[in-house]
């Protein structure tokens, strides 16, 4: 089967879909500025309940730009934005506060006597249970991420934006990580706006795959192969998103990519 199967611009038979299906996030020419350097630059974008999308992008490109939009973090009066009330963020760094217990940073803004409870199963999800009156300076990068990941879910979000939720772990936590998303979107079914770098990444978790550049979606992917297996699927489809974000694919792995500088003799 085809794992990959549109690839930009979109065919107009599948927008119109897009269209009609149940959308979570949409923006119509969208447009962000910052003094005289327009960042987001008449973008549309449609998210549909529970889609799992990655973003791609070079540095600079617009990505926390736009993800701040979808959080409901700047200012988009006047313009064509439609996102939902029931949204969370986890960015690069968990941004705990130290001085709460790892508990009391997940229960953050909840209303109720259940507070702590729901808490406790958030903080069980994501296999915390055993740090809930931890401080948050005794956490690991992984278990400070996990927080950050419960302290999102136990809203129940709609929309789940994640800002490269796992750049700063290590490669064997961050494919831990990567399990523990999937499983947490399959329970919970929100929409997912996920910014990386890493192509990998991408390819593994999203339905579909965006590559901003200079403020426009400049490509679209959508992958139908089964997650966990996907490797041969999308060997073309890799070299493609890097061939967007500039980077000229090999064959092969990432540590055959990385090559070591030639030696001067
Ligand atoms: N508040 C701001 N004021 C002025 N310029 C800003 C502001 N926020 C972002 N920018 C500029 O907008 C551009 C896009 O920034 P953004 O953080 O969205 O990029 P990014 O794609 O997330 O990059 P990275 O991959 O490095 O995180 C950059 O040139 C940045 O300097
Ligand atoms: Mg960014």
């Amino acid at each position: 089967m085809n794992a990959v199967v549109a690839r930009f611009p979109i065919p107009e038979a599948r927008s119109q879909r897009l269209s009609q299906a149940e959308a979570t996030v949409r923006l119509k020419g969208f447009t962000r500025r910052f003094g005289a350097n327009t960042i987001i630059d008449d973008l549309d974008l449609e998210i549909r309940a529970g889609e799992f999308v990655a973003l791609l992008g070079r540095s600079g490109s617009g990505k926390t730009t736009l993800l701040r939009t979808l959080a409901g973090l700047d200012n988009v009066a006047g313009q064509d934005v439609l996102i939902p009330t029931s949204r969370a963020v986890v960015f690069q760094d968990a941004r705990l506060l130290p001085w709460k217990r790892v508990w009391r940073n997940v229960a953050l803004g909840l209303r109720g006597n259940d507070v702590r409870e729901r808490a406790e199963t958030a903080l069980k999800e994501v296999g915390l249970g055993h740090r809930l009156d931890a401080w948050p300076l005794t956490l690991s990068g992984g278990e400070a991420q996990r927080t950050a990941l419960a302290r999102a879910l136990v809203r129940e979000p709609k929309l789940l934006l994640l800002d490269e939720p796992f750049a700063a772990l290590d490669a064997l936590t961050r494919m831990k990580m990567h399990g523990l998303v999937l499983s947490l979107w399959q329970a919970h079914r929100p929409a997912v706006m996920m910014v990386t770098h890493d192509v990998d990444e991408a390819m593994a978790l999203a339905d579909r795959i965006l590559v901003l550049d200079q403020g426009r979606i400049v490509a679209e992917e959508i992958i139908t192969a089964e997650r966990g297996n996907r490797t041969s699927a999308v060997r073309p489809l890799r070299a493609r998103l890097l061939g967007y974000l500039g980077v000229e694919a090999t064959e092969g792995s990432y540590a055959d990519i990385v090559a070591a500088p030639a030696r001067a003799e």
